[in-house]
């Protein structure tokens, strides 16, 4: 697989991002709101790479499209989320693609009254942002290349990868094949 991001270049910015947030939101109540499945990987990095009292919770987007690389109709369960009212949060999603998705997210956490909402992504797609947000925080600006690991999939697979790759045919091919899909 093409790598495009190497595991030492992630951890470098995310240490940097954990740095950031720690000055930024020193003193708040800050909660950091993991977008499950593809930020768990950055989560567990970027919790550990900050230096103040922090909340984690966890909120969950899907978007079952008719291919497994373009997104389709999106789904938000606010089952898991705590009480976040009066309390600053940071949405932590894997990646801003057309930035539909954290849209949705910014919709569903506002319900809950929170002090201030900012989003924070390990990469963002830029030539494919069609919203009007951007995301306050990001780690790597990418190009329009569909790009696994870290926390991103294809089909469920690959999130297990160190470093961001760029999978070819013949991977994404036995990714589908190997679980019968
Ligand atoms: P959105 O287009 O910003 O709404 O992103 C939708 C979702 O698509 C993201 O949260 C990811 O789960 C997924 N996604 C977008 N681009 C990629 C990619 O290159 N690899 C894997 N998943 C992606
Ligand atoms: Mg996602």
């Amino acid at each position: 697989m093409k790598v495009l991001i190497t595991e030492a270049e992630i951890q470098e910015r995310v240490c940097g991002l954990g740095a950031c947030l720690s000055e930024k939101y020193a003193g708040r109540p800050l909660t950091v709101l993991g977008v499950l499945t593809g930020s768990i990987v950055l989560l567990a990095d970027l919790i550990r790479a900050t230096s103040i009292p922090l909340r984690v919770a966890l909120i969950e987007a899907s978007s079952y499209g008719e291919t497994r690389t373009e997104p389709g109709e999106l789904t938000i369960n606010i089952g898991l989320v705590p009480d976040l009212k009066d309390r600053d949060v940071v949405i932590l999603d894997d990646i801003f693609d057309t930035g539909n998705t954290m849209v949705g997210l910014y919709d569903a956490v506002q319900s809950f009254e929170p002090a201030s909402v900012q989003s924070a992504v390990l990469l963002w797609k830029t030539d494919r942002t069609v919203v009007d947000l951007q995301p306050d925080h990001f780690c790597f600006q990418i190009p329009d290349e569909f790009v696994v690991g870290y926390g991103l999939d294809y089909n469920d697979e690959f999130r297990n990868l160190p470093f961001i790759g760029i999978p070819n045919e013949e991977e994404m091919h036995e990714a589908v094949k190997g679980q019968g899909g």
